[in-house]
């Protein structure tokens, strides 16, 4: 499991809070939602997978772009809400897992990292990108926020952590975050 400060801290703002961060209904996070779109593309995707769900609000704006989605979330409180926001999507799969100590057997074409990487460690990170290079992954997109968080890292200090493992290929900044674009190379397994 991640560092249990980190799942601590993540617990209590969900216990305060069913939606801790507005995404239902900040215009910052809908602007953003629409940016992280914009940037993943129309797909289709045979199988993303998104880390870090939360309450799934940007995953069920992903999911008409989805052939299959796996969300996961190492909250409980954030899995049963991201459950409910999808609900009726068939081809749509919420799992209550860490990254990277339990990420799922899947082999994604695309991976969604938004607003999570900064809760990770570096060495966190290093797995992360280790297990999405043996993967075999098509693209990954992160997005993150550019202020100062409550985590060891920032968001650009955790883009540069993975940028050390996987190849950064596209940075887009806008107001107050950034979305960068990774396109792993293709591992063995
Ligand atoms: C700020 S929210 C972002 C939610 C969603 N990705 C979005 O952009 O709307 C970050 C979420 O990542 C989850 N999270 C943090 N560290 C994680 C980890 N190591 N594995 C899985 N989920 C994690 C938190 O519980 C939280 O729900």
């Amino acid at each position: 499991m991640p560092r249990p400060e980190v799942i601590a801290h993540l617990n209590r703002l969900y216990d305060d809070s069913d939606d801790p961060w507005d995404h239902r209904a900040s215009p910052y996070e809908a602007e953003k939602y629409r940016r992280t779109l914009e940037a993943v593309g129309p797909g289709p995707f045979a199988h993303a997978l998104e880390i870090g769900c939360g309450i799934g609000e940007l995953s069920r704006r992903l999911a008409p772009r989805c052939r299959r989605l796996t969300m996961m979330d190492c909250i409980p409180k954030a899995v049963r809400a991201a459950r409910t926001a999808v609900a009726g999507l068939d081809h749509v799969e919420v799992l209550l897992g860490a990254a990277p100590q339990e990420l799922p057997p899947v082999r994604p074409d695309l991976i969604l990292l938004s607003e999570v990487l900064y809760f990770l460690t570096p060495s966190e990170i290093e797995s992360l990108a280790a297990w999405i290079t043996q993967a075999g992954t098509g693209t990954v997109v992160a997005v993150n926020w550019t202020g100062p968080t409550d985590e060891e890292l920032t968001g650009t200090a955790a883009v540069a952590e993975l940028a050390r493992h996987l190849p950064l290929t596209e940075t887009r900044s806008f107001a107050g975050f950034r979305i960068d674009r990774f396109a792993p190379r293709t591992g063995s397994g």
